[in-house]
């Protein structure tokens, strides 16, 4: 592995977007690859098998261009394949999930609530993570089937979007701190924060997934000592000019252009 080769970054859809602004203010200077399925994306209510060969198709992508590690941008794909992903391949894997025990730390009334898929929620490794935190407050999960696919099709500040979210949100619970337990969310703190109230805390891992990855690349001396600015380069699978558009909406960057991959097929 050198340092000059790109990392990857992939995600279901345009959450990972969240990830990559992160990984790019913490490390101007690498060169990413960001793939996502936007044809297959939400992947939250696929089968388990099914995911597992979408992320298996986006990453063999990402191996024709030299990663040398890669992030997974998304908590459902990490909850279900991160343990295998580090058996099968041989650069650093950083994977992100409900960033839970920070927003713990700092709720006042003891009740955090958290934002995320079904599948996620449902998964083995988010009820571990919860059980090891063996935290005395109580944790509301709250599956928001429907809020990702919204982003995808660009649906930010709308009245449906945030209709969605005040029909998930308790009212009757004293939560402070929110988790956004997926990528998409946070393109939609301004929606979530309006409907909520500003006086709850939102909480996005993102930054400290970029962290992470900092400290894997330090650690195996894959940092790349360039001075100029890293590449960014975009690709997905059922692109089209809205796409395109929705993409340079939510990284507020009109120069940015996506690359269409063949759908994948099982
Ligand atoms: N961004 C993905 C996540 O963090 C969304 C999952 C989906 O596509 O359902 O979980």
């Amino acid at each position: 592995m050198t340092t000059e080769q790109p990392i990857g970054i992939f995600d279901s859809g345009f959450g990972g977007l969240s990830v990559f602004q992160a990984v790019q203010k913490q490390l101007p200077h690498e060169n990413v690859v960001f793939v996502a399925d936007f044809a297959g994306a939400p992947w939250g209510d696929r089968s388990l098998a099914d995911i597992n060969a979408r992320i298996d198709y986006l990453i063999t992508f990402l191996q024709k261009k030299h990663i040398k590690a890669l992030v997974i941008a998304c908590n459902t794909a990490t909850a279900l394949a991160i343990d295998r992903l580090r058996q099968e391949h041989p650069f650093p894997i950083i994977g992100i999930e409900p960033a839970i025990a920070p927003a713990t730390r700092q709720s006042q009334t003891g009740v955090i609530g958290v934002f995320a898929t079904t599948r996620t929620i449902q998964s083995r490794r988010y009820q571990q993570l919860k059980r090891k935190l063996q935290w005395s407050g109580m944790i509301v999960d709250i599956p928001t089937p429907g809020l990702a696919d919204l982003v995808e099709k660009g649906q930010l500040h709308t009245s449906r979007t945030q209709a969605l979210i005040r029909r998930f949100w308790p009212t009757d619970k004293k939560i402070d701190q929110l988790v956004l337990g997926c990528t998409h969310y946070p393109f939609l703190i301004q929606d979530i924060q309006q409907v909520i109230g500003p006086q709850i805390t939102l909480h996005n891992p993102a930054p400290a997934v970029a962290q992470q990855l900092q400290r894997q690349l330090e650690k195996y001396h894959l940092c790349n000592p360039q001075q100029a600015l890293g590449s960014a380069q975009f690709f997905g699978t059922g692109v089209g000019h809205i796409q395109e558009k929705i993409l340079q909406t939510l990284l507020q960057n009109s120069s940015y252009s996506l690359t269409c991959l063949p759908a994948f097929t099982p």
